[in-house]
């Protein structure tokens, strides 16, 4: 397993291009099994999340072939073999999205069996939402030795579209929400989803899922509206800008004080998150380049921050509200505002494993449920931690860049499977940062 060997208290400065959303390609790479032409993705990014979608797609008869060379990398995946339809554990475990070909498989091919994703180190996550809506479809489902098994009804296996729920407890369902739009665009009739996930990332999904002959009206908004289709085409789509990577680039330069510029970064995308760094004293500016308008969804901006951080409050919420997936980045910035900081989760109320590892660093915590007060401390210490999750661990390399000292961070292995190549982006902005063989420690 790979580490991360920190020397923090460098400054950053120069220029980052974002990559595409992860959290939008695997949707969108589930959605090319709803046509049986290629659907082609620009901008997908190289990451593991992606090679083990990739892998899955392979398993349910889809052809991909990505062409490594080019610019946006284009990533085409072409369904040529229907007859599959059992997504395996092997592969689901390693990625929660795994489950998002549950609602393609079950709309184009009538019968899906995928693994039951299991929980993960921020909580339970369970699926109830996406079978929910998938039943109001008329989709029978059973659980089968872990397996989530569902058949479309009737002698044609064909979906029926239905009024759909789907809020619960913390709001909205993303991949639910992906899920059974994805069911929804071939059903027969109209499906109204209320309470849709609203983030950018479902907007995107029906972006392309409209250029392939979907008719879906609301995208973006609470309330779906889908008349289904009989059937889809291919087409050729360029991933939305990774938001959490380029709001986690954000916090980076923060942290250090630095002043950088981030191409292709989603400013419209970013309200809420924007809003709370605003007040922590972090600006971050639209640019117009080459003479071109200024671009809020996929412009340069410049980030620049104050001598003093101000401490905020902060809830998660979901879009449009403050990213859970920022979380940990922006709790490792408060650390060392002056004051005291409140973050709540609402989402993921036990999304907190970063805390213990930012204590080892000097931080000054206390977590109450949900919340987590945060007294700001002059400065934090590097010290050996142990990345959890995805995110946890973008906060612990946050925290390293400006802690004095050395910090290593063992198990980069989640933070690949959200950030590519993060070492090289931050080499390329002067950071002392070295991958390194665990076991050479
Ligand atoms: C997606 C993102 C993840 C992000 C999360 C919340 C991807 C690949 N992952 O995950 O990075 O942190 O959105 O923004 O896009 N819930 C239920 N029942 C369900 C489904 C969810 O109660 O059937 C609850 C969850 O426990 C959680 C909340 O709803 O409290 C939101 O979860 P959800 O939006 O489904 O997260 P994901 O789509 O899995």
């Amino acid at each position: 397993m790979d580490a991360f060997i920190i020397k923090g208290g460098r400054p950053l400065h120069g220029t980052v291009r974002v990559h595409g959303s992860k959290n939008a390609s695997l949707p969108l790479m589930a959605a090319a099994l709803l046509t049986d032409s290629p659907v082609t993705l620009h901008d997908v990014p190289d990451l593991s999340d992606i090679r083990n979608m990739t892998r899955l797609l392979g398993t349910l008869g889809c052809e991909t072939s990505l062409k490594d060379a080019e610019p946006s990398r284009p990533l085409t995946i072409h369904a040529t073999d229907p007859s599959q339809t059992a997504a395996p554990y092997e592969i689901v475990k390693t990625m929660r999205a795994g489950i998002c070909v549950l609602g393609p498989l079950l709309a184009k091919r009538g019968k899906a069996r995928v693994s039951m994703p299991g929980g993960c180190a921020i909580g339970d996550r369970p699926v109830d939402l996406h079978l929910r809506g998938l039943r109001a479809l008329g989709a029978e489902i059973t659980l089968d030795a872990g397996d989530i098994v569902a058949v479309a009804p009737g002698k044609d296996q064909k979906l029926i579209g239905g009024h759909v729920f789907l809020g619960g407890p913390s709001g909205s369902t993303v991949l639910g929400t992906a899920n059974v739009l994805c069911a929804a665009v071939l059903a027969k009739g109209q499906t109204v989803i209320e309470s849709a996930a609203c983030e950018p990332e479902i907007a995107d999904l029906a972006d392309l899922l409209t250029q392939m002959g979907a008719q879906i009206q609301g995208a973006g908004s609470p309330r779906l509206i889908i008349d289904g289709v009989d059937q889809l085409s291919g087409a050729d789509h360029r991933v939305i800008p990774d938001r959490i990577e380029a709001g986690t680039y954000v916090c980076a330069a923060a942290i250090t004080h630095s002043t950088i510029t981030l191409e292709n970064f989603p400013t419209d995308a970013l309200g809420a998150a924007l809003d709370r760094l605003n007040a922590v004293g972090v600006e971050v500016t639209p640019i117009s380049t080459d003479g071109q308008p200024i671009d809020r969804h996929r412009g340069s901006v410049t980030v620049k921050t104050d001598d003093t951080l101000k401490p905020i409050q902060v809830f998660t919420q979901p879009h449009p509200g403050f990213p859970t997936d920022l979380q940990a980045q922006l709790m490792s910035l408060l650390c060392l505002a002056d004051g005291n900081s409140t973050i709540t989760e609402k989402i993921f109320p036990d999304r907190f494993l970063h805390v213990a590892e930012l204590l080892r660093m000097g931080a000054n915590l206390t977590r109450n449920g949900p919340s987590v007060v945060i007294t700001g401390a002059p400065k934090l210490i590097g010290a050996p931690v142990m990345a959890s999750d995805l995110r946890a661990s973008a906060g612990l390399v946050l925290a390293a860049l400006a802690a004095k000292g050395t910090t290593t961070i063992n198990r980069v292995y989640h933070l690949d499977r959200g950030y590519e190549r993060m070492e090289l982006t931050l080499q390329s902005l002067g950071a002392d940062i070295q991958r390194v063989k665990e076991e050479n420690l």
